[in-house]
């Protein structure tokens, strides 16, 4: 299905999924699925800078592994509270700096716009490793891999998202990326967490096709895909909104009965109570392989970007 072509993304920023084109995420799935069981040391002489100003497991260490794997170095740093920042020092003059140590910049930051900012700052590239709950592109190049991988093709399948889909950036990543390929999506969401309205206008200049309902069960035997998103408490203004809709829906075994065999249940983790975990020894759980695929497609992504593929 997939055809090789020039490197289309030597030295360019990835902030927005919307920033790649159809071929350009085939691309990057290609040269994921070549690296996923091989490590060419192709960035010896390369240095990542890895800046997470917002706690990451799954984001950064796949990032770490990735890098090691194809034989670059890391540096950076996952705690503001140990850097110049806390003296003062401003966002600009710390990629200022970080420019000149580095090849590449990995970013995570809660603002939304952050790492556009640090690519318009910075002369090396930039990748936006989740800003605020605007955008998590390289999220949703993992979990079109693992759907990729997991059902042999994206076209023509349902994909539901279930859950925050207010705040859940991989969400809004990730749909406007599965309109490119045919996809069609449910919007499934408890009141209040609904898709934005900016997102679906996004969608609708795309004539993707989409539903929305509030109502899981009405669907369920529609999906191939059920993604489930976490509740985002860090993103709500006040608490009482968040314990309001908090613990609204559970995926377990027993209500698994009501969907199709084979769906697929994927989730970009962490998890709290959204799904049990007595779906993890099922035939239908994802999450973990989207958890193992991050190192293939962020192997993708650096190589790519530095251009070694
Ligand atoms: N999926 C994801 O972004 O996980 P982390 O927040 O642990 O990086």
């Amino acid at each position: 299905m997939f055809f090789t072509k020039k490197n289309p993304l030597k030295w360019r920023d990835i902030i927005s999924i919307n920033d790649l084109s159809k071929d350009d995420i085939i691309y990057l799935l290609q040269q994921a699925a070549k690296l996923e069981r091989y490590n060419p040391r192709i960035i010896t002489d390369k240095v990542i800078a890895s800046l997470f100003f917002e706690p990451s497991t799954r984001t950064r260490l796949s990032f770490d592994a990735a890098v090691k794997r194809l034989g670059g170095q890391v540096i950076g740093f996952d705690n503001i509270e140990t850097t110049s920042l806390k003296k003062g020092e401003s966002f600009k003059d710390t990629i200022k700096m970080i420019e000149q140590y580095a090849d590449v910049i990995v970013i995570r930051h809660p603002k939304e716009g952050s790492a556009q900012l640090a690519a318009d700052i910075s002369h090396i590239p930039v990748i936006n490793a989740g800003d605020g709950s605007n955008q998590h592109p390289t999220q949703t190049l993992v979990d079109l891999y693992t759907i990729k991988k997991e059902k042999g093709k994206l076209e023509g399948l349902t994909v539901g998202f279930l859950g925050d889909l207010k705040f859940g950036r991989t969400v809004h990543s990730l749909a406007n990326a599965l309109g490119l390929f045919g996809v069609n999506i449910v919007f499934i969401a408890p009141k209040g967490l609904e898709m934005p309205t900016e997102y679906l206008k996004e969608l609708n200049e795309k004539n993707v096709n989409y539903s929305q309902t509030s109502d899981l069960l009405s669907v369920a035997q529609s999906l191939d895909v059920l993604y489930v998103t976490r509740i985002q408490e860090e993103r709500f203004k006040n608490r009482k909104d968040y314990k309001r809709v908090a613990g609204s829906y559970t995926i377990n075994k027993d209500l698994l009965a009501n969907f199709r065999q084979d769906v697929l249940v994927m989730h970009p983790l962490p998890r709290l109570e959204e799904i049990n975990q007595d779906v993890d020894d099922t035939q239908n759980q994802g999450y973990f392989k989207q958890a193992g695929n991050a190192v293939a497609v962020r192997k993708a992504i650096l190589a790519t970007v530095l251009g070694r593929v």
